[in-house]
């Protein structure tokens, strides 16, 4: 067993000195346990230190094996974004993580790094667990407080979230778990994973906004472009994508989850095809029990005109939708609001292509199944507060509230093999049901199991 005094000889003087919290210069910062097996990660106490470096520390002396564990009930203030690249390590988040507060301050950092995107902490590794608690007092990450509301509340009227916003966390991982998230009020997008062999299990994200408040602009659950993914137990209240996969994504199976508003988006692919020139994949996605309640959409694809690769076997089975605007929904002409660079201006739903994006090709999708989908659709409040462009970017010309299902596919090729089985969403009217569908075409989805139609929607 390691004791204080030893650490302290194994510790560089000079990297104490400098990350010593004010008037606490003779402690250690990290106490080695059991053999060097565990790290325990020292909190200042307040906001006028900043804890990354003990976090920093700590990840340096258990970066191979062990234990990392923030202490139960404490609260860490990283003032700075952390990177750690761990291996055969599992992090115990007993204590709560707190990003700044101070909004100029994180634009600063955001601003000053390479390409302008920061993931305020940036985790690298094999067999890297993450594991929060159960217990509900402790354990969260990031905004107990409720600090993302400052960034909402900072969004100027027909601002679609203000600049300089860091992302909450990324994995890059293999062979990892992450297990028992908590988040609340993240400032914007919280969980982007890359890497391969990653196992997610009971996430609660809370990103809505309070009565009145700023829209939670891009408050994204989860950003997946990982291999063999699970992720499963859910909650997530948000304003944007609870779970969408991205580009690389493959074999990812989400199950049981609870999406909830408002201003969610429902689980999504893409969007893909954004930069012209890049082929992009996304394969074998399994999406199955999602609940989703008072979102803009339920499932929605989503590929920019003009851009290249292949959605491929995706299922979204399961789905019990409540109060939701297009509860099935898919566009090959996608766009982002309030980005003058890729805005098309219209999509395929809006007539075609105005922007002057060159529209020689399409991400290609093929072999979609939407199963076992009951429900009601959002007739009498469609949409959201995200809405800051006229026409609104989920604009559907004609659309009343009776639409369950919305797809705008480029051409008559590029859908193929897509099917319907047992969809029962309807309109809080009790009006039929209707459908607005272009190019599923019946030579390339012979198995489609309605009629692409404008109009009342016809299972075959
Ligand atoms: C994290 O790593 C990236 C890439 O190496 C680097 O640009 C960035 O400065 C690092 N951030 C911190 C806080 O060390
Ligand atoms: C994250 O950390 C890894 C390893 O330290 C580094 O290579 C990577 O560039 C970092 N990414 C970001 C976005 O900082
Ligand atoms: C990570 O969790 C998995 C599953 O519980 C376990 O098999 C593995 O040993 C854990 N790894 C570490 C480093 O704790
Ligand atoms: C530190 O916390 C105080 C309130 O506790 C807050 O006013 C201040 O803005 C915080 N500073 C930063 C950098 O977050
Ligand atoms: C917030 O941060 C900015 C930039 O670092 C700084 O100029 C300002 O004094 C800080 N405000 C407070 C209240 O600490
Ligand atoms: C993830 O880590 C792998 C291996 O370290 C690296 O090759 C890859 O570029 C990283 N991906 C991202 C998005 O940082
Ligand atoms: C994804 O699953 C398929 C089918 O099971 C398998 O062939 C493929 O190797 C998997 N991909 C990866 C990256 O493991
Ligand atoms: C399609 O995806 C499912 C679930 O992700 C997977 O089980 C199946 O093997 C995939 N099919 C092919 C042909 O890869
Ligand atoms: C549906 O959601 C809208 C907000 O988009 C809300 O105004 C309306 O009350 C909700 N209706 C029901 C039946 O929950
Ligand atoms: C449809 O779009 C795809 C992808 O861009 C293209 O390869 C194909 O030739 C087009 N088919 C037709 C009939 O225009
Ligand atoms: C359906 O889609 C077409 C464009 O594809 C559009 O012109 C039409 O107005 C839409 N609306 C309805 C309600 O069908
Ligand atoms: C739906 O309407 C649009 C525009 O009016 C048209 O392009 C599309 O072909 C129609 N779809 C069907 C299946 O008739």
């Amino acid at each position: 067993m390691l004791t204080g005094a030893l650490l302290t000889l194994l510790c560089p003087i000079a990297t104490l000195a400098a990350y010593a919290p004010h008037g606490r210069s003779s402690e250690p910062l990290v106490n080695r346990a059991d053999g060097g097996q565990t790290c325990t990660v020292q909190s200042g106490g307040s906001n006028s230190t900043d804890d990354s470096a003990s976090f920093r520390d700590a990840a340096k002396q258990c970066a191979n094996g062990g234990q990392l564990v923030f202490k139960q009930g404490v609260d860490y203030y990283f003032n700075t974004p952390v990177n750690a690249t761990l291996n055969n390590v599992n992090i115990q988040l007993n204590g709560n993580i707190h990003l700044p507060q101070n909004i100029t301050y994180v634009q600063g950092i955001v601003n000053g790094s390479t390409g302008g995107n920061v993931w305020w902490i940036n985790l690298t590794g094999d067999n890297l667990n993450f594991t929060g608690t159960n217990n509900l007092s402790t354990g969260w990450v990031h905004d107990v407080e409720g600090y993302g509301q400052q960034w909402w509340d900072a969004n100027p009227k027909n601002g679609s979230g203000i600049a300089s916003r860091p992302h909450l966390w990324r994995f890059n991982v293999t062979n990892s778990y992450l297990k028992n998230i908590k988040i609340r009020k993240p400032i914007a997008w919280v969980t982007t994973l890359n890497g391969k062999n990653i196992d997610v299990e009971n996430v609660f994200i809370d990103a809505s906004t309070t009565p009145n408040g700023g829209f939670p602009f891009n408050t994204d659950g989860f950003d997946v472009a990982a291999k063999n993914v699970r992720i499963n137990d859910f909650t997530i209240f948000n304003g944007d994508d609870a779970v969408t996969i991205n580009n690389g994504g493959e074999n990812v199976t989400v199950t049981n989850g609870f999406i909830g508003g408002p201003g969610c988006h429902g689980t999504s692919i893409g969007s893909l095809g954004q930069a012209q020139g890049v082929y992009q994949t996304v394969r074998n996605i399994w999406f199955e029990n999602i609940k989703v309640h008072g979102c803009v959409y339920g499932s929605r694809i989503k590929t920019y005109l003009g851009g290249q690769g292949i959605v491929q076997n995706v299922t979204f089975a399961n789905y019990d939708v409540s109060n939701t605007t297009f509860p099935i929904y898919l566009t090959q002409n996608y766009f982002n609001q309030g980005s003058a660079q890729t805005q098309n201006g219209a999509g395929v739903q809006e007539g075609g292509n105005f922007g002057g994006r060159v529209d020689n090709s399409s991400v290609l999708i093929d072999d979609v199944t939407y199963k076992d989908w009951i429900g009601d659709i959002n007739t009498y409040h469609p949409g959201d507060g995200s809405c800051v462009t006229d026409p609104c970017w989920y604009n559907v010309p004609g659309a009343d509230g009776t639409q369950a299902i919305v797809i705008g596919c480029s051409n008559s090729t590029a859908c193929s093999n897509f099917e319907f089985q047992n969809i029962q969403v309807i309109p809080q009217s009790y009006a039929d049901t209707k459908i607005n569908c272009t190019n599923l075409d019946q030579g390339s989805n012979p198995n489609l199991g309605i009629v692409c139609t404008n109009g009342t929607l016809i299972s075959t």
